[in-house]
């Protein structure tokens, strides 16, 4: 007789993985999941801005059941197969002439290494300039670039060498004096000064850039800030290395977060809603760039997995065909409109800020300070609610809302209903 055992998550995961919420999860679909005991919960969390298609999209799903069923691990030193090259076709369809080709990994951290490795050996430079407040994952070059909490990276070290950081133009909380709209010329000028103090610019193999703040608190950079960050790569033969694992595949409302600031990147990292789940991510970058990482100097054993990379062209091709940018955009403006109309009711949100359907509330006290306590309030009165939701920021100040691109509008209204419910039970 087979035993029944008991699964206590406690027992069995280790506490390094903390988990945000109680569910335990059985199935999900579209913006929803349902746990072991038949409780359907809001996922307004997308698995970290993963499910960018939904749950478990149809069409994503056959794709894979269809895949494996032909052949699983296709190993991309070994074989070509035409999922890859197809995923590869359809992304780069997507993208800027300069992007187009493109080596898959298997997860954020990795295309960061990969990304960063080919920054190296495409201008045989050593240093690697990144910004404050940034998340790129946790392997050890990753969490070297990663500033967002110093949990990330404490305790860890020694680190890389020759990882320099610039502050980010965080202006909701610029230190700097003058009206915001030149703060990002301040915030230049502290990358810029680093090339006076710290390192020679020739030195200098990439800028590495989320192309909007992540982790580190859902932060939207000024568009002449990117730009002159752009024209600084041009003038010292420094790559620009753009990090679009979360705002990348249509979450902000258009494909890739940098088409909302006028520039291309050299090389761009892509993961997390590139294949709706499947443990897939890729450094794109132009064929000269590419050519100069020789056979063997970098790889990995799943890199291009067949099965992943049938869910990632089932997933562009989604994300096309139900026009899932535009609706990103539509619902971002009916959820920011919303937010706003809260925010105006209830000054412990200080501020509202986005693109598209990567949208945040950051959290203030009295005197203007972070709120985390608020933040951690309305989390679990939304939960409550059977909404979930994650926080960012440094000090987990601000509350993430990140709906699959599938939502509708009558979910975006009454998740508005839930949480003015709860930012007034505060
Ligand atoms: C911008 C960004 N880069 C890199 C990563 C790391 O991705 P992964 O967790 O898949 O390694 C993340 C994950 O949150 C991210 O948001």
């Amino acid at each position: 007789m087979v035993q029944e055992i008991r699964l206590v998550p406690e027992d069995l995961i280790p506490r390094v993985v903390g988990r945000y919420s109680p569910v335990v999860v059985d199935r999900g679909e579209g913006i929803y999941v349902w746990d072991i005991d038949g409780n359907r919960w809001t996922d307004f969390t997308s698995g970290i801005a993963v499910t960018n298609t939904g749950h478990c999209h149809p069409r994503v799903v056959q794709a894979i059941q269809e895949q494996a069923g032909k052949i699983i691990h296709a190993q991309a030193n070994i074989f070509a197969h035409e999922p890859m090259m197809r995923a590869a076709v359809e992304l780069t369809s997507t993208l800027p002439a300069n992007l187009n080709q493109v080596f898959f990994t298997n997860s954020g951290a990795e295309a960061i290494e990969g990304a960063l490795k080919l920054a190296k050996i495409a201008t045989g430079r050593p240093a690697v300039i990144a910004f404050r407040g940034a998340f790129h994952g946790r392997t050890h070059a990753a969490m070297t670039v990663t500033t967002s909490r110093a949990k990330v990276r404490g305790h860890y070290e020694p680190l890389l060498p020759s990882v320099y950081h610039a502050p980010y133009p965080y202006v909701f909380r610029s230190p700097y004096k003058g009206p915001p709209e030149d703060a990002d010329l301040h915030y230049f000028a502290e990358l810029k000064q680093l090339f006076d103090t710290t390192v020679m610019p020739d030195d200098v193999a990439a800028i590495l850039m989320e192309t909007v703040l992540g982790e580190g608190g859902y932060i939207v950079p000024p568009a002449r800030w990117v730009q002159n960050v752009r024209r600084l790569c041009d003038e010292h033969g420094i790559l620009l290395i753009m990090d679009e694992i979360q705002s990348g595949m249509g979450r902000t409302g258009k494909m890739w977060g940098f088409e909302h600031f006028g520039v291309t990147p050299d090389i761009m990292t892509v993961a997390k809603g590139i294949a709706s789940g499947m443990p897939v991510s890729a450094v794109v970058s132009d064929r000269a760039i590419m050519d100069k990482w020789a056979p063997g100097s970098h790889g990995g054993t799943y890199g291009g997995n067949a099965v992943g990379t049938a869910a990632a062209l089932a997933t562009l091709q989604v994300i096309e065909d139900e026009g899932l940018v535009d609706n990103a955009a539509r619902m971002g403006r009916i959820l920011m409109d919303g937010l706003r109309d809260i925010q105006a009711d209830h000054p412990v949100i200080g501020d509202v800020r986005g693109l598209g359907l990567m949208v945040a509330t950051e959290f203030v006290t009295e005197d203007g300070g972070p709120n985390a306590a608020a933040a951690a309030k309305v989390i679990a009165s939304c939960m409550e609610q059977r909404v979930l939701l994650l926080t960012c920021g440094t000090y987990d100040q601000a509350i993430r809302i990140i709906p699959p691109l599938t939502v509708n509008e009558a979910q975006i209204v009454e998740f508005l209903a839930v949480y003015r419910r709860a930012v007034a039970a505060i």
